[in-house]
């Protein structure tokens, strides 16, 4: 296998062959997913819950993403490894820039910005350096104290259109990809349609060109999971069985299952 590069993503979205992403911490479980053909993994600051045991993601420092994209690109040869920006990196263009520059020394191939409109520009000082970039937009787990929780996001029109402004904003900036997160399915839809780039999706839309899931709520290590996870180790019967599954799943576009695993 030749190791996937943002032009595999491209490809893959062209030919409707949907992406699969798992996020991984570590080298042990980014072998496994390498081994079993995730094509993209993902170093998410979902790490401040999963690894450090936050309850949210504003704890996580650049210093423990390095770390774990470190750990992670050791342990995987074939994957497209995105990093995420930790809380308050992209505060302005230029702490992105080194921040994603730190990313990018470690091992990480994209980087994701949790993505308003004060992002735009972020995201465009970053392509302009080279730096591919992820547009993460929708439910944003660092906004979690403004959003008031976890909850999904662009439910009433003028929401919902902001949402769609951005994604084409964000894309006209150069962003290589875009990941939905909490979303109506139906939003998703409008965004997945009008998109030129990959649109990799989370409690979002099976029509997406891709879906990214946290590793543990997989592999049944998440006591409380959210509605828009599967747990595949059941079925799968082993760590591979499981992340396999998951695979053969997103590629048949079997998971996730319209109004089970999405919002309307
Ligand atoms: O940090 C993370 O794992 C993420 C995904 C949930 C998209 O950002
Ligand atoms: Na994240």
């Amino acid at each position: 296998m030749r190791p996937i590069t943002v032009n595999t993503l491209a490809q893959r979205k062209q030919a409707g062959e949907p992406i699969a992403c798992l996020t991984a911490y570590d080298a042990a479980f980014a072998g496994l997913l390498d081994r079993c053909g995730v094509e993209v993994i993902l170093v998410g600051d979902s790490l401040g819950m999963v690894v450090q045991g936050h309850a949210t993601t504003l704890p996580v420092t650049l210093e423990d993403m390095v770390y774990h994209v470190a750990n992670v690109a050791r342990g995987s040869e074939n994957a497209l490894i995105m990093a995420d920006i930790p809380f308050l990196g992209d505060v302005d263009p230029a702490t992105a820039l080194v921040q994603s520059g730190a990313l990018l020394r470690a091992g990480a191939h994209m980087v994701k910005v949790e993505c308003g409109a004060m992002e735009v520009p972020v995201v465009e000082r970053l392509v302009a350096a080279g730096i591919p970039v992820c547009a993460h937009l929708g439910l944003t787990p660092q906004a979690v104290h403004r959003l008031g929780g976890h909850r999904v996001q662009g439910r009433d029109p003028k929401a919902a259109a902001e949402l769609e402004s951005l994604a084409a904003q964000l894309e006209n900036a150069g962003a290589q990809a875009l990941l939905l997160e909490g979303i109506p399915e139906s939003l998703a839809d409008v965004i997945v349609r009008s998109a030129g780039v990959p649109v990799i999706g989370i409690g979002a839309s099976p029509r997406c060109d891709g879906q990214v899931l946290v590793l543990t709520d997989v592999i049944g290590l998440t006591p409380e999971p959210p509605r828009f996870a599967r747990d595949f180790l059941v079925e799968g019967g082993s760590l591979e069985g499981a992340v396999r599954g998951y695979c053969d799943a997103v590629r048949a576009r079997a998971f996730p299952e319209s109004g089970v695993h999405t919002f309307s």
